[in-house]
C-alpha cells in the first residue's frame, strides 16, 4: 500500500471567491482509512468567524446570481460536468484513498456526480411554474419559482462527491448562494468539486466551502440568521438537533438520516438473485450506506439455502487495499466506526443471535494499518432486539426468520426508520403488494436496497427523513419558493 513520503499539502477554505486560511490558524488531518500512515491532506479547522465570513459573502453574491437566467446558471453546471468527467480517474483515486471505498465504487460515484451535474444543468431550462385558469374573466394566473437566498449544505463522508453534488447542483441552478460544509473524514473530494465549479465559472461568493468539525462549523452555520435553508445528510441525532434550530427561526430544513433497511427474501425467490442483492446491499461500501440492507427477512423454508449460499459468497470476498482493482471490500472509515460494528456483534451475541460468518477484525499483513474487518452474518436475530432495531453503518447483516409473506411485511415495517426496502420474489402480486405496504421512501424489487439513480426522487419516510425529496425532478422544490401571480388585462 502506498504511503505518503512527502509532507501533506494544506488545503484552504473557499470564501468569497478566494482560497483562504481559517482565522483559527489550525488544521486537521485527513487520514487514509486503509493505511493510517498516509495523511491525505491537512484541512482548515475553521470556526464561527469563518462561517460568518462565508455566509456574508453568499448573502452579498445572492441577488446577482438569482437574477441570472436559470439556463445560464445551468450552463455553468454543464461545464463543471465536462471538467469532472475529464478528471474521473484522479478524482476516483482521491475518493478511494480518503474514504476507503473500492476504486470501482469510487469511479461509479464520480460518474454519478457527472450525471447529476448534467441533469441539473439541464434543469436550468426546466424550472417552470404552472398556469391555472382563473374563475374571473380576463385574469391570467400563473406561478413562478424563486430561490430562497443563502442555503447551508452539510454532507456526510460516505459519498463525498455524489451527495455534495446532489445538494449543490439543485441549490445552485435554482439561484441560491451556498455555504457548504463537507465531512471531516473525507473532505478533499468535496473540495476538488468546489474547485471544478470555480473553474466552470461560478461567480465569486455564490459557492463557499468551510471545513471543520460539526461543533465549530456545523453548529454556527445552522444557527446563522441569514441562512434560509439547511440540507443535511447524516446521523439521526444531529438531524433532529438541526430541525429544532431551524424550527426556531422558520428556516427550511431537509434531512436525510438513518436507515435499518430490510430485504425480504420469499421462499419463491430466485436464490441467486436474492444472494446477489443482499451481498451487495449489506456489504459493499463496507456497509456504510444509509440505504444498506442490515436485516434480511427470510421466509421460513428459505432460511437454510439462502444463508448457505450467502456465506459461501461472503467467504470469497476479497478484502484489502481499496485502490487495488481486484479488491471487493475496503475498510471502515475510522476506528470509531469499526468499533461500533464490532460492538454490535457482541450485542447480537448477548441477545441470542448466532454468528455464522465473519466479524473478526483483520489486522495482519495487508490489513495491518487500516480499519478492516470481515463482513459478518448473524442468524436468529429478533426484530425487537437492539441488533434488529439500531442502525450499525457497517458490514453486519442480521437474518430474521418470517413465518410467511404477511409476517415478513410486518417485520420489515417493525422499525422507526423508513428509507429503502427491498423484496426478492418471483411472485408479481406479492411484489406489488409489498410496494404498497412497505413503510419506506424507496422500494426495490429483485434489486439491492442500495444503489440509487440520480434522476428519480430519493428519500425516506418515518424517522429517516424530513420528507423533502432529493435528486430527480422534485429536488428543486426544496430550494425554491413558489410565487403566485394574478394579472388583470
Ligand atoms: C445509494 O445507495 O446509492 O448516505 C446512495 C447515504 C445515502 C445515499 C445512498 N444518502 O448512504
Amino acid at each position: 500500500m502506498p504511503t505518503a513520503t512527502v509532507a501533506p499539502t494544506t488545503y484552504l477554505n473557499f470564501i468569497d471567491g478566494e482560497w483562504r486560511a481559517s482565522r483559527t490558524g489550525r488544521t486537521f488531518e485527513n487520514i487514509n482509512p486503509a493505511d493510517t500512515r498516509d495523511v491525505v491532506g491537512l484541512l482548515q479547522d475553521s470556526d464561527a468567524s469563518d462561517v460568518d465570513a462565508a455566509v456574508q459573502a453568499a448573502q452579498k453574491a445572492f441577488p446577482a446570481w438569482a437574477s441570472m437566467p436559470a439556463p445560464a446558471r445551468g450552463k455553468i453546471l454543464l461545464k463543471a460536468a465536462a471538467i469532472l468527467e475529464g478528471r474521473l480517474a484522479d478524482m476516483a483515486d482521491l475518493l478511494s484513498r480518503e474514504e476507503g471505498k473500492t476504486i470501482g465504487e469510487a469511479k461509479g460515484e464520480v460518474n454519478r456526480a457527472v450525471r447529476i451535474l448534467e441533469y441539473f444543468g439541464g434543469e436550468g431550462a426546466r424550472l417552470s411554474g404552472q398556469t391555472i385558469p382563473s374563475e374571473r374573466p380576463r385574469v391570467f394566473m400563473y406561478t413562478i419559482r424563486q430561490p430562497l437566498g443563502v442555503v447551508a449544505l452539510i454532507a456526510p463522508w460516505n459519498f463525498p462527491i455524489a451527495i455534495p453534488t446532489w445538494k449543490m447542483a439543485p441549490a445552485l441552478v435554482s439561484g441560491n448562494a451556498v455555504v457548504f460544509k463537507p465531512a471531516s473524514q473525507a473532505p478533499l473530494t468535496s473540495l476538488e468539486l468546489v474547485k471544478i465549479l470555480e473553474q466552470a465559472g461560478i461567480p465569486k461568493g455564490v459557492l463557499n466551502l468551510v471545513t471543520g468539525s460539526g461543533s465549530s462549523v456545523g453548529t454556527p452555520l445552522v444557527a446563522h440568521p441569514l441562512v434560509r435553508a439547511i440540507s443535511f445528510t447524516g446521523s439521526d441525532g444531529v438531524g433532529r438537533g438541526i430541525a429544532a434550530v431551524g424550527a426556531e427561526r422558520l428556516a427550511r430544513v431537509q434531512l436525510e438520516m438513518g436507515g435499518k433497511n430490510p430485504t425480504i427474501v420469499l421462499a419463491d425467490a430466485d436464490m441467486d438473485v436474492a444472494v446477489d442483492c443482499v451481498l451487495n446491499a449489506a456489504f459493499f461500501s463496507t456497509g456504510q450506506r444509509c440505504t444498506a440492507t442490515s436485516r434480511a427477512i427470510v421466509e421460513k423454508g428459505a432460511v437454510q439455502p439462502f444463508v448457505e449460499r450467502l456465506v459461501a459468497r461472503a467467504e470469497k470476498l476479497k478484502i484489502g487495499d481499496p485502490r487495488d482493482p481486484s479488491t471487493e471490500l475496503g475498510p471502515a472509515i475510522d476506528e470509531k466506526q469499526l468499533k461500533t460494528t464490532l460492538r454490535y456483534l457482541d450485542i447480537g451475541k448477548q441477545e441470542g443471535a448466532t454468528l455464522v460468518h465473519g466479524g473478526e477484525r483483520l489486522s495482519e499483513g495487508a490489513h495491518a494499518n487500516g480499519w478492516f474487518s470481515r463482513p459478518a452474518i448473524m442468524t436468529g436475530v429478533s426484530s425487537q432486539s437492539k441488533l434488529g432495531q439500531d442502525e450499525v453503518f457497517g458490514p453486519l447483516l442480521g437474518i430474521i426468520e418470517a413465518k410467511d409473506f404477511n409476517d415478513a411485511v410486518g417485520l420489515a415495517n417493525d422499525v422507526r426508520f423508513g428509507l429503502s426496502a427491498s423484496i426478492c420474489t418471483t411472485n408479481v402480486s406479492r411484489a406489488l403488494e409489498y410496494v404498497e405496504r412497505a413503510e419506506a421512501g424507496m422500494v426495490m424489487v429483485n434489486l439491492p436496497s442500495a444503489g440509487v439513480e440520480y434522476h428519480i426522487p430519493f428519500g425516506g419516510i418515518k424517522d429517516s427523513s424530513s420528507g423533502w425529496r432529493e435528486q430527480g425532478p422534485l429536488a428543486t422544490q426544496f430550494f425554491t419558493d413558489s410565487k403566485t401571480v394574478y394579472i388583470k388585462y
